[in-house]
């Protein structure tokens, strides 16, 4: 099996531009699983279809192919040629996302989606529970934080808007995500115990993938010389 880098965190640690930025300087594939969760979220916002009812959500996550498409340093997501990039990345998406994500037949369907994605190859791989949950036997597993101010400036900039009102609807958009993301039953968010942690308040992006790739090699080569 090719090698897999997992970056879990919460929103706007830096985890997509950091992990794209360190999967193009390995050579690996990317894959961004909060875009599988905020698809799904939208779908079945869309639909109609209730948190509570999960058998209709297993049966969307099921009948739901998720094409990803490189779109720069941000993955664009495609639906039965239906261009969703756009609308996944709102601040409703987000909460959407962040609220069927707790539904235990959701977490089941994209996460056998993402081990089959990972088994295929090379990968770095970002969300909440890839170190924990998806791939426990990951190569290298790191958590990502940032102090929450920093944290919403950058959901804020992020969206198109930097001002003091859009960074204070932003820092409480994400606490109540981090609250829920980090609270839930099933899979909530939680450093594996084996991750390196790295706090990305000041750091350059361009500093923690450099970080970031010298530990890759240091476990690529630990594991040549192990075998
Ligand atoms: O990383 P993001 O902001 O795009 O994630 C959106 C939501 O999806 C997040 O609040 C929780 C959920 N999520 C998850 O539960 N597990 C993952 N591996 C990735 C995201």
């Amino acid at each position: 099996m090719g090698m897999v880098i997992a970056i879990d965190g919460p929103g706007g640690a830096g985890k997509s531009t950091v992990s794209h930025g360190l999967a193009t300087r390995l050579g690996y594939a990317y894959v961004d699983t909060g875009a599988m969760y905020r698809v799904i979220g939208l779908l079945a916002a869309e639909r109609g279809i209730a948190v509570e009812d999960e058998d209709a959500l297993a049966a969307l996550c099921d009948a739901t192919q998720i094409d990803f498409v490189d779109r720069g340093d941000r993955s664009g997501v495609e639906v039965a040629g239906r261009d969703l990039s756009a609308a996944i990345r709102t601040a409703e998406a987000a909460q959407l996302a962040s609220r069927y994500s707790t539904v235990p037949a959701v977490r089941a369907c994209l996460v056998a989606k993402q081990r089959a994605i990972g088994a295929a190859g090379n990968v770095v791989m970002e969300g909440r529970d890839i170190g924990t949950v998806v791939f426990p036997d990951a190569l290298l597993k790191v958590f990502l934080d940032a102090a929450p101010p920093e944290r919403a400036r950058r959901r804020a900039t992020e969206l198109g808007g930097g001002s003091g009102d859009e960074v204070e609807r932003m820092a409480r958009d994400i606490a109540e995500r981090d609250q829920r993301d980090r609270t839930r039953t099933h899979s909530p968010l939680r450093p594996a115990d084996d991750a390196v942690h790295l706090d990305t308040t000041t750091m350059p992006v361009d500093e923690v993938i450099a970080t970031l790739r010298t530990m890759v090699q240091q476990q690529l080569d630990s594991l040549a010389s192990a075998s």
